[in-house]
C-alpha cells in the first residue's frame, strides 16, 4: 500500500472519500476533483494540527462544508467551528463592468441583468434547474444527515458585504478559507475581511479564479496590494488554492 502525502493510507482515504462524497453529492455543485482537493486540505489540517475554523463564503446547499465536516469527524481530534456565509436566497447579479464576458453571457441566457446590483437573485440558479440553497437545506445536511454538533455550526445569512463587517471580528483564526462567491465584489470583500485570519499553514481556496474574470481580478489585486508572493496551485482549469506562508 502506498502512503499518501498526509501519511494516511491512500486506499483507505479513497474509500472514506467515496462514501463521504456520496453523502454530500446532491448538496454541492463541485466536481469530484475539486471535492478531492478540499478533502486533502482538511486531511492536512487535521494531520498537522493546523488550528482554526473552517469557513466557506458561498455555500449554496452546503455540500462543500458538509465534506469538510465529514473529513473532520473521521480524521480530526476535535470538532471545528464551521462558518457558512451566504444570502441563502440566491446570488446577486454579476457586474458587467468587471466580471467578464462569461458571467454576463450566463446571466443573459438566464434572463438576469449584469448591473452588479447587490440583491439576492434566486433566478440564476433556479433557471439552471438547481434551486436556491436555503438555510434549511444546509441545516438538514449538516445537522440531520451528517450529525455535526450544531453548537459548532454558524450560519451567517445575508450579503457578504453586510455580514462580514459584523461577524469577522468574532472569528479568531481560520484553517481553511474557501471562497465560492463567483464575482469580483463577492471575492474581494471576503479576502478583505478574512484573509488575515487564516493561520500559517492554513489554506485559501478560490473556486472560480479561472472561471470568471472578476474573481481573478479580485484575487490578483488583493495579492498585489498586500505584496503577497505565493504560487497559486491549480485544480483543473478554474480552481486555485495556496497554503498560507
Ligand atoms: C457557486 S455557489 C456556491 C457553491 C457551493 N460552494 C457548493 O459547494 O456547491 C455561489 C454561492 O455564493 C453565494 N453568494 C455569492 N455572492 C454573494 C454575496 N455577495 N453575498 C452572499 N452570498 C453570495 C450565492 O448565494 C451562492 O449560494
Amino acid at each position: 500500500m502506498i502512503s499518501s502525502r498526509w501519511g494516511i493510507m491512500k486506499s483507505s482515504v479513497a474509500g472514506d472519500f467515496a462514501s463521504d462524497v456520496a453523502m454530500v453529492r446532491e448538496y454541492t455543485m463541485l466536481s469530484h476533483k475539486r471535492l478531492y482537493s478540499l478533502y486533502e486540505c482538511v486531511l492536512a489540517c487535521e494531520k498537522h494540527n493546523i488550528p482554526g475554523d473552517y469557513v466557506e463564503c458561498g455555500v449554496w446547499k452546503g455540500g462543500a462544508v458538509g465534506l469538510m465536516a465529514l473529513a473532520n469527524l473521521r480524521y480530526g481530534k476535535g470538532r471545528r467551528q464551521l462558518h457558512l456565509f451566504d444570502t441563502f436566497a440566491g446570488i446577486p447579479e454579476p457586474d458587467g463592468e468587471v466580471d467578464g464576458r462569461r458571467a454576463v453571457e450566463e446571466a443573459r441566457q438566464l434572463g438576469v441583468a449584469a448591473l452588479g446590483r447587490l440583491t439576492p437573485n434566486p433566478q440564476l440558479y433556479d433557471n439552471m434547474g438547481r434551486g436556491v440553497g436555503t438555510i434549511e437545506s444546509n441545516r438538514h445536511l449538516l445537522e440531520r444527515i451528517i450529525g455535526y454538533d450544531k453548537a459548532f455550526v454558524h450560519y451567517h445569512q445575508g450579503l457578504f458585504q453586510e455580514t462580514l463587517p459584523m461577524v469577522a471580528a468574532t472569528i479568531d483564526s481560520v484553517a481553511i478559507l474557501r471562497l465560492d462567491g463567483d464575482w469580483y465584489a463577492s471575492t474581494k470583500v471576503c479576502l478583505h475581511f478574512l484573509y488575515d485570519k487564516v493561520v500559517r499553514g492554513g489554506f485559501v481556496i478560490i473556486d472560480d479564479y479561472g472561471a470568471y474574470e472578476g474573481c481573478r481580478k479580485a484575487v490578483d489585486e488583493f495579492l498585489t496590494e498586500r505584496s503577497i508572493k505565493i504560487r497559486l496551485r491549480r485544480v483543473g482549469s478554474e480552481l486555485r488554492f495556496f497554503e498560507k506562508p
